[in-house]
């Protein structure tokens, strides 16, 4: 049987990306900084004779995928049609980057299975096809996605690192009301305080990779709480307004600052298309943050994660 197969982990952006400059490639309009977690989705291809490719996964939609592949197609020419299966340890559409460790996979999968010999950098432009966020999980620990720029100059690179955690507050696995995609296309094209996000972004992204080379945990949680919220200030002043955060949602950045104020600067809250807290911490206090979330009693569930690897191929193939 002619299968490949590869793994990647999800990632969450510290400085958010919302919005392309290029519907069809994915191009981001603005620079963004993430992390890659130690949870993610592995996929199996398969060569299939046709009429059209398959989906064997219930989270990715048919639609999407089939419109990915032949997107691919375009690119790098390659014969016949795909089935495409996958598992996750990421919540579906519940704002855990559960798309960026789809695509970033499912590249890596396509470049094993047609052997393509693209370097890293490739893949990166490649998953970035899939969704944009995909192209920072082909890297491990720290990573950065350009924006603004050209199909060829769109591809995430690895930089330097900081040892820390992630504590994850689920409040809720549902699916999200609206698409990050479609969320975004209407932010962009309703709300004022689009163009003030993109003109800012930049600035946040030089200063936060700086915080990453100095050593600036601080410094880097700022940036990256400023920068969730600028990208939440132009969801919530979109027409219609879009709003991903519950209750819960504000009752854990609440406990992020307590934990600020009683410990000092060891925690810090991001959110993405989703209602669920990310809360980023020195891998040292790890084990405080996390009981303090946990012992809080607002998520449904806490995971955490420790900086993750980059995808890889794999030789373990899913089956039906
Ligand atoms: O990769 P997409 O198109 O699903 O969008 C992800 C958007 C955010 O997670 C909100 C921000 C980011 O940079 O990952």
């Amino acid at each position: 049987m002619n299968r490949s197969s590869a793994y990647a982990n999800a990632n969450i952006a510290l400085i958010k990306y919302w919005g392309k400059s290029d519907q069809e490639l994915n191009i981001p309009e603005a620079p963004s900084l993430s992390m890659t977690l130690e949870l993610g989705t592995k996929v199996t291809i398969e060569s299939i004779s046709g009429p059209a490719h398959q989906a064997k996964v219930n989270e990715q939609d048919l639609a999407r995928l089939s419109a990915y592949l032949e997107l691919v197609r375009k690119h790098l020419p390659y014969q016949g049609f795909l089935s495409v299966r996958s598992e996750s340890s990421v919540a579906m559409s519940a704002g855990l980057a559960s798309s960026a460790a789809f695509f970033a996979a499912l590249a890596t999968a396509l470049n094993e299975h047609f052997s393509w010999g693209l370097d890293q950098k490739n893949l990166s432009i490649l998953a970035r096809m899939g969704s944009a966020s995909a192209a920072r999980s082909i890297f491990g620990g720290f990573c950065a996605l350009e924006g603004g720029v050209s199909h060829k100059e769109a591809f995430a690179y690895e930089l330097d690192t900081l040892d820390v955690a992630m504590v994850i507050a689920i409040v809720s696995s549902d699916k999200k009301p609206i698409s990050s995609r479609s969320a975004m296309n209407m932010t962009k094209a309703t709300s004022p305080f689009y163009k003030c996000f993109i003109e800012n972004q930049r600035s946040d992204f030089e200063k936060s990779k700086a915080a990453i080379s100095n050593k600036d945990f601080k410094g880097l949680g700022e940036l990256m709480e400023h920068s969730t919220l600028k990208m939440f200030a132009t969801m919530w002043t979109a027409q219609p307004f879009i709003n991903y955060w519950q209750p819960k949602s504000l009752e854990l950045i609440q406990l992020v600052l307590d934990i600020r104020k009683n410990h000092g600067p060891i925690a810090y809250f991001t959110m993405d298309a989703g209602p669920n807290v990310k809360v980023l911490c020195p891998k040292e206090h790890h084990p405080l943050v996390f009981k303090l979330v946990n012992d809080s009693g607002l998520a449904l569930n806490v995971k955490s994660s420790f900086l993750g690897q980059g995808s890889k191929v794999i030789q373990e193939h899913l089956h039906d």
